[in-house]
């Protein structure tokens, strides 16, 4: 699959280069081919093909947006990503870990505003991107860790769901895109965790289901 990505800082350079290992054609969607986020994440992974924004945009079926929350407008202005199915891996932070719009509404809501015809899915944020550089938790044997996505379209959803598959994590669909507030309120309550509490990066969550096959 071609997936293209707009940001390729340390959540999506993390994210590429594990899609890239998996075998899918990543691009990434360069505001400036001569970025250092661009060279760093060039060097660390070879395959990467960097070209402009509107050119990997429209060669690519999913497009991840990894940006800084408040770049988002600007990174999405002028793309056509009607039909692309694009992955929202950004998180709304305000002050002292508060979330960045009030609860009022989600980020990933605001991100379909401004790609209206995009198949829209909330992915990838709940954790540090030190867990999408490695997500591998042996001591737990063949138990994967939980990767929660949110979004309208269920077709879009599938698709982002094999890609978490293929990335090591198993995908819980937590209902509509409405539902990408809870997932910003869990990231916060991760990087409270994480980075003020000083218990580290080195954990994730996992769905255990009564009934369900091991
Ligand atoms: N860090 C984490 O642990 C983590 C975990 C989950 C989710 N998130 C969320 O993921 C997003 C990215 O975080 P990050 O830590 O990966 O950030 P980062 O390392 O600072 O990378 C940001 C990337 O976005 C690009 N960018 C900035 N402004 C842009 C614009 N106007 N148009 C196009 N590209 C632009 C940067 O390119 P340049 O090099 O050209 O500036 C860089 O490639 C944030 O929304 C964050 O909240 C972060």
């Amino acid at each position: 699959m071609n997936i293209a990505f707009i940001g390729i800082g340390q959540v999506g350079g993390a994210l590429a280069g594990g899609l890239l290992r998996a075998g899918h054609r990543v691009l990434i969607a360069a505001r400036d081919l001569q970025s250092e986020s661009v060279r760093r994440a060039i060097q660390a992974n070879p395959g990467l093909q960097a070209m402009s924004a509107s050119e990997a945009v429209h060669l690519a079926e999913v497009v991840f947006l990894a940006t800084p929350y408040s770049a988002n407008g600007d990174a999405l202005a002028d793309l056509d990503l009607s039909g692309k199915v694009l992955v929202d891996c950004t998180n709304p932070v305000g002050p002292g870990l508060s979330h960045g719009l009030n609860s009022r509404t989600s980020g990933g809501e605001e991100v379909q505003r401004l790609a209206p015809g995009a198949r829209v899915v909330k992915a990838f944020t709940i954790y540090g991107f030190e867990n999408f550089e490695d997500n591998r938790y042996p001591a737990y044997g063949s138990l994967k860790p939980a990767m929660l996505i949110a979004g309208d379209d269920d077709g879009a959803k599938a698709v982002v769901g094999g890609l978490c598959d293929a990335l090591g994590w198993r995908p819980v669909d937590v209902g509509p895109l409405a539902s990408a507030l809870h997932l910003e309120h869990m990231t916060l309550l991760w990087i409270r965790m994480a980075r003020q509490q000083g218990r580290g990066p080195n954990f994730v969550w996992a769905m255990l289901e009564r009934g369900a096959a091991t």
